[in-house]
């Protein structure tokens, strides 16, 4: 697949900027004024009770902040962090290695925890319960189950699926928090906090018009930014203003609702393959050559809570407001395109 510039998926070059206007500390992290409450209550407690945080599970879309808030929460519990991803643990050997090095009151983060074979959640169970891991060693005819005690600690998963996690595996975090795509405001302020970091001006006006695009996600916020102010910069501005911004949206070709190429590719083809539907997802998926899981985790969430699409049992619709986003005319489902 092509880079998307507003895709939410995690680029390349995300890295060295990422590191540094990652906000560290809960004050710096800006909206999702609930799940950030709540984490600073129970932070507050474990603290207090000298024990380690309970199993954090955090959920939603790419680019919302889920990783950034492991880090935070490690630093404010003044604890260590190791990481894993779900895809990288493979044998029961790879778990038991990352434990082993965890020192009490450590946070364990699990990227993609849905990714992570059903045999590793098990021995997973007892280790987050009991903090205890139950392990065969050996090879065929001479194997034997050992049981190693762990330090107290913190399991910190991330998903963007709740949905495809086990329920016993769901039930054994004692903090669950759906992060929530950013409102204008919040994401106008991460935008202004990010110029600052950066030491690169921007206009008001033009902060808000890039926080309108940024299809509530600080990820895409922040790679529009740094894209605009490349645009700034060769133009010879020090600041960067309303007109820079929408010249720069417009050659990237990220619309006025922050839609790009591939979801007005999307949308199309609901509308003019599928005669605004319902379609199945594997249709559409193999229609527009594209994963049924990028669709589902990245490209979908966004579209179905601004009212583009609709899902139903019989499959996804495109409404009214996509056939007025692109300007087809919109006869209640009864388009038809001429073949
Ligand atoms: N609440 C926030 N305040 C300020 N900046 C944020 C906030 N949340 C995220 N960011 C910025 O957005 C970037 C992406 O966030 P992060 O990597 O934590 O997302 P994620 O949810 O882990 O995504 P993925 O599902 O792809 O792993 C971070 O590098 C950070 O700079
Ligand atoms: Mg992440």
């Amino acid at each position: 697949m092509e880079e998307r510039v507003i895709g939410n998926e995690k680029l390349e070059d995300d890295g060295i900027l990422d590191n540094s206007i990652r906000p560290e500390v809960l004050d710096e992290y800006i909206g999702q004024t609930e799940v950030k409450e709540n984490i600073h209550v129970f932070i507050e407690a474990a603290k207090m009770r000298k024990e380690p945080l309970d199993h954090v599970l955090l959920y939603g879309p790419p680019g919302l902040g889920k990783t950034t808030l492991a880090y935070i929460i490690a630093r404010e519990m003044e604890v260590n962090i190791k990481t894993a991803s779900g895809p990288s643990i493979e044998k029961s050997g790879d778990l038991a290695a990352v434990l082993s090095t965890l020192e009490p009151g450590d946070v364990l983060f699990i990227d993609e925890i849905h990714r992570m074979p059903r045999y590793i959640e098990e021995i997973l169970y007892p280790a987050m319960e009991d903090f205890s891991l139950d392990i065969i060693i050996g090879s065929e005819g001479n194997t034997r189950n050992i049981k190693i005690d762990l330090p107290p600690f913190t399991l910190v998963g991330a998903t963007t699926r709740a949905g495809d996690l086990s329920s016993p595996l769901r039930d054994r975090f004692g903090i669950v928090s759906k992060l929530k795509f950013y409102s204008k405001e919040e994401l106008m302020e991460i935008i202004l906090r990010t110029s600052r970091v950066l030491a690169m001006p921007i206009d008001d006006d033009a902060a808000m018009e890039l926080a309108l695009r940024s299809r509530g996600t600080p990820r895409i916020a922040n790679r529009l930014f740094k894209r605009v102010r490349d645009f700034a910069l060769v133009d010879g501005k020090d600041t960067i203003d309303l007109e820079i911004t929408q010249k720069a949206l417009d050659r990237l070709q990220v619309d006025k609702g922050g839609l790009d190429d591939a979801d007005h590719q999307l949308l199309r083809a609901i509308i003019e393959r599928f005669n605004g539907g319902p379609v199945g997802i594997d249709a559409l998926a193999s229609s527009i050559g594209e994963e049924v899981s990028t669709i589902e985790d990245v490209m979908e969430p966004y579209l179905l809570q601004e009212g583009y699409l609709k899902r139903t049992s019989r499959g996804r619709i495109a409404t009214e407001k996509a056939y007025q986003h692109l300007q087809i005319s919109y006869q209640g489902g009864l388009f038809s395109t001429i073949e």
